[in-house]
């Protein structure tokens, strides 16, 4: 198989997979990083979404060997102390319920603020409308982007 060489997380790591393993796999299976989920292997719930680039993707979507050398963040890499501005929200705001979609909300949630730094409700709902959530924290979720902004007015979204 080929070996491809990819930045994950600000690493390199080299994986030896079929050319049409989605990135997905790749992650969980050959790199550990288990943060990112399964959920619909369709494109259509978001539970799987990391960043290309800063942009957030549906990995489940992504063959390996589209990816190249642009770089890829994991739930696992957004802060090395898991300290982003998200992560603190999502915690006072106690918004997961059974967690299974979280990550992906997050890194959804994260690109979004790095365009729009003070998004409004609708600029929320439409960021986040691809991210599904079967427990239904939509509430939460929106309330918890918000105070995010805020502390990273205050102190840089990382
Ligand atoms: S698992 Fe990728 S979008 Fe649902
Ligand atoms: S918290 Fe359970 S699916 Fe979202």
């Amino acid at each position: 198989m080929p070996l491809y060489h990819l930045k994950i997380n600000g690493q390199s790591r080299s994986v030896d997979v079929a050319a049409d393993t989605p990135l997905l796999w790749v992650l969980r299976d050959t790199l550990n990083l288990l943060g990112t989920k399964y959920g619909c292997g369709m494109g259509l719930c978001g539970a799987c979404t990391v960043h290309l680039n800063g942009a957030p993707v549906r990995s489940c979507q992504l063959p390996v060997s589209a990816i190249g050398n642009t770089p890829v963040t994991t739930i696992e890499g957004l802060d090395p102390a898991g300290a982003h501005p998200l992560q603190k929200a999502w915690c006072d705001h106690d918004v997961p319920q059974c967690g299974y979609c979280q990550s992906g909300q997050i890194m959804s949630a994260a690109a979004l603020l790095k365009q729009t730094p003070a998004p409004t409700d609708p600029e929320i709902d439409a960021a986040m409308a691809g991210n599904l959530c079967r427990c239904g924290t939509y509430v939460r979720i929106r309330a918890a982007i918000k105070d995010a902004a805020l502390m990273a007015a205050k102190g840089g979204v990382s």
